[in-house]
């Protein structure tokens, strides 16, 4: 495989929050990574901005040792560290105040690409907004991200946005999320629309259901304050599920560009059925010998938040009436596995007899991490002696081992994303009616479950879920795939 990198315009870039576990995590060693294959020209500046004060070196330093930690994987040469450390510079700023603003402003360049990273709260995003827009360093073709959570419920959502649109253009908001910038996420898009094989059989014709997993070993330790406040519904489900159930289901935009692509996304959110009690299944791990209790982690026994959700939904338009979608994600479950199964029926009429083990579905699997690639589940005769036998084998293939070495050096979701908003490619950021629309279906199922005082069912760590997540299927005669498949 070819590797075409193509080197962005040069860009000032401010990352508000420069300083924290995000920048130091991801957006800091992403773009290095960047630098490294040489995507990023030598006269690009990126501005380190947080309220503590620090000299430039001491930020150098900071990202140094982010670098080392988190981008290192056979891209430690020393000079390319240097030469990226060289793109660095910092400048304290009081969000809310006037102090460091002017030099701030003094910084940036007027013929080169504007970015800033609201990498912080979202009770700041309205106030650099503000600063931006009062020190005149916005200017018509400057670009602002702002990270998830994008709003809280659909009133702080619209009122996020209304915000933001005081002092931007909708064509300067790039709202992340993350899941949109994964490689095999993408690939969604590239198998459905650039195969024909797939397309005719889309529908809820062919198409028995569909399950989407986002399973994580992890907890929630560390973030407790924030995750106690979410819970796995507005963490996860009403974002980055909510974006792949999208990206599976849309029609085909009519071109792979930024609003044909979220106008169709729009019209799948659109388009869902309210969920009753009866097809959601909330959990909350329990702890066991050495691992903390979701309660622990929180510091709160008495926390009614989930870590886990399964749920059942349905789609109201021509092509999914009929087929349910079921999406299911959770902490400290038994591995961290995300993929989309999508169940194709039996074939109409067995000609082999009425062995009912002969009646198969074929199922396409996506796998979005680890190991990205695909596997068709399809039915073939059992070699050898011994009669019309079948089994189903699985056509795999890892994009790893397919595609090279070069296959599995794809770049991070947030490094993809940043070069996106320096190309001004809105097409993997959320439009702000996409976010509210999330929300106005997520916001009464989270409101039922607080009027009625829900608690979520206890699971065990290591385990998959709560055993009613399993019921969910089971009671229609389907069953989740084992994510260790
Ligand atoms: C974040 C959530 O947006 O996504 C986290 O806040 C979650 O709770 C994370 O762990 C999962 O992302 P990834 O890329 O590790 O699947």
């Amino acid at each position: 495989m070819v590797s075409r990198v193509i080197p962005v315009d040069p860009f000032d870039l401010v990352i508000f929050g420069g300083t924290g576990d995000l920048a130091r995590r991801k957006i800091l060693p992403g773009l290095y990574r960047r630098y490294w294959a040489g995507q990023l020209p030598d006269d690009s500046r990126i501005v380190g901005a947080s309220r503590r004060e620090m000299t430039d070196d001491e930020f150098r330093q900071f990202v140094r040792e982010a670098i080392e930690e988190f981008a290192i994987e056979g891209k430690d040469d020393a000079p390319k560290i240097d030469g990226f450390l060289k793109l660095l510079s910092y400048n304290a700023v009081d969000a809310t105040g006037d102090q460091g603003w002017k030099e701030l402003a003094d910084k940036m360049r007027e013929d080169v690409v504007r970015a800033y990273y609201f990498s912080v709260g979202p009770s700041l995003f309205g106030h650099l907004a503000e600063h931006l827009h009062k020190y005149k360093i916005a200017g018509n073709h400057a670009r602002i991200v702002v990270e998830k959570p994008f709003g809280h419920d659909l009133k702080s959502a619209k009122d996020l946005n209304a915000t933001l649109r005081k002092y931007f253009a909708e064509e300067q908001i790039y709202r992340i999320d993350h899941y949109l910038g994964k490689e095999t996420v993408q690939n969604l898009m590239a198998v459905r629309f650039g195969n024909v094989l797939f397309e005719p059989l889309w529908n809820a014709l062919y198409v028995d259901h569909i399950q989407i997993t986002v399973a994580e070993t992890v907890g929630v330790g560390g973030r407790g304050t924030y995750y106690d406040k979410s819970g796995a519904m507005r963490d996860m489900v009403q974002n980055h599920m909510m974006q792949l159930l999208c990206l599976i289901a849309m029609e085909p935009p009519h071109h792979f560009e930024p609003d044909a692509v979220r106008d169709e996304k729009l019209k799948v959110i659109r388009a869902l059925d309210p969920v009753g009690p009866q097809d959601i299944v909330r959990g909350q791990y329990s702890g066991a010998e050495g691992i903390d209790s979701y309660f622990t982690d929180v510091e709160d026994e008495r926390s009614t938040t989930e870590s886990f959700i399964a749920m059942k939904l349905h789609i109201s338009n021509w092509r999914w009436k009929g087929t349910p979608i079921y999406v299911r994600t959770g902490k400290r479950l038994k591995t961290r596995a995300s993929e989309i199964a999508v169940v194709f029926k039996h074939p109409p009429h067995s000609i082999f007899g009425e062995n009912p083990n002969d009646r198969r579905g074929n199922v396409l699997v996506i796998r979005l991490q680890p190991n990205e690639g695909m596997n068709l589940r399809v039915t073939i005769k059992e070699p050898g002696p011994g009669g019309m036998r079948l089994i189903e084998v699985p056509l795999d293939m890892s994009f790893a081992e397919a595609l090279g070495p070069e296959a599995a050096d794809i770049p991070d979701a947030y490094e993809r994303l940043i070069m996106d908003v320096i190309r001004g490619n809105q097409t993997l950021f959320m439009r702000g009616d996409e976010a509210e629309a999330a929300w106005a279906w997520a916001d009464p199922i989270i409101e039922s479950w607080e009027k009625a005082g829900d608690r979520p069912k206890l699971y065990d760590p290591g385990s998959a879920g709560p055993e009613e997540a399993l019921m969910l299927l089971y009671r229609e005669g389907r069953r989740w795939r084992d994510i260790r498949e």
